[in-house]
């Protein structure tokens, strides 16, 4: 399946799923022209959901700042740019990202992945009453690729204690099989990658900023955490068909 037929297939997702692409962006007039606004999605559950493993002082933080930083600046960015790009959909931005001019493309790079990858993190976590194990397909290919879920939560943590700084840890489908990729400051598994070719299933924010308050260095900690909250229904609904 390529993103295209992708994306129309997640439109019509009901729930869950990755109806971010479209809904978190609205469009606007400009003057003639049309252009994209993005807008930080909330959290789909209270910032105090997710006590005792992460803490409402952090989710308010981490949503009413730094999210919603990202995202003025991704839109103060887009709005002084060419026409063209304001009209493309992001995820266009990010497979193109290298071949756009600056100061657009390091806007992409930071702001946009920071706005898109904290639109997608807050949905891959869940009240814990509500956090089950991966079910189904996605239970067969943790099985089948990653050797069981207690050999995957040991290697997704391993990787997230191994990025230097800040970054991201990824599941993500590769049009053959699950892997775990990490990329470092706001990248994505969707930057530079025209051929649309990785689908992110689940992402995790290892900035400080996720779990300074709470745990402060203790990374580990942090990943314990999440671990407990991972809404694995999202996780498993943006598989491709
Ligand atoms: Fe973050």
């Amino acid at each position: 399946m390529d993103r295209r037929s992708f994306l129309v297939k997640s439109s019509l997702a009901s729930a869950g799923g990755m109806l971010w692409l479209q809904s978190n962006m609205l469009s606007a007039r400009g003057g003639e022209e049309e252009f994209q606004v993005y807008v930080a999605e909330a959290p789909p559950y209270a910032l105090d959901a997710l006590e005792p493993f992460i803490d409402q002082k952090t989710m308010e933080i981490h949503f009413n700042f730094h999210h919603k930083a990202y995202t003025k600046n991704l839109n103060t960015a887009l709005q002084s740019s060419a026409e063209q790009y304001r009209k493309w959909p992001l995820e266009k931005l990010f497979a193109e990202m290298d071949r756009l001019p600056d100061p657009l493309k390091t806007a992409i790079r930071n702001q946009g992945g920071g706005h898109w990858n904290h639109n997608f993190f807050w949905k891959c976590m869940i009240a814990p009453p509500q956090a089950k194990a991966p079910q189904g397909k996605l239970a067969d290919l943790i099985s089948r690729d990653l050797g069981g879920l207690d050999n995957f939560k040991k290697e997704l943590t391993t990787s997230a204690l191994s990025v230097f700084g800040s970054g991201w840890v990824w599941l993500v489908w590769n049009g053959v099989k699950i892997e775990i990729l990490k990329t470092p400051n706001q990248e994505n598994p969707l930057m530079n990658r025209p051929e649309n070719n990785l689908f992110p299933l689940l992402g995790i924010d290892v900035w400080e900023h996720a779990y300074y308050l709470k745990c402060q260095n203790r990374r580990a900690e942090y990943l314990e955490n999440f671990w407990k909250v991972i809404n694995w229904d999202f996780v498993a609904s943006n598989l491709p068909a």
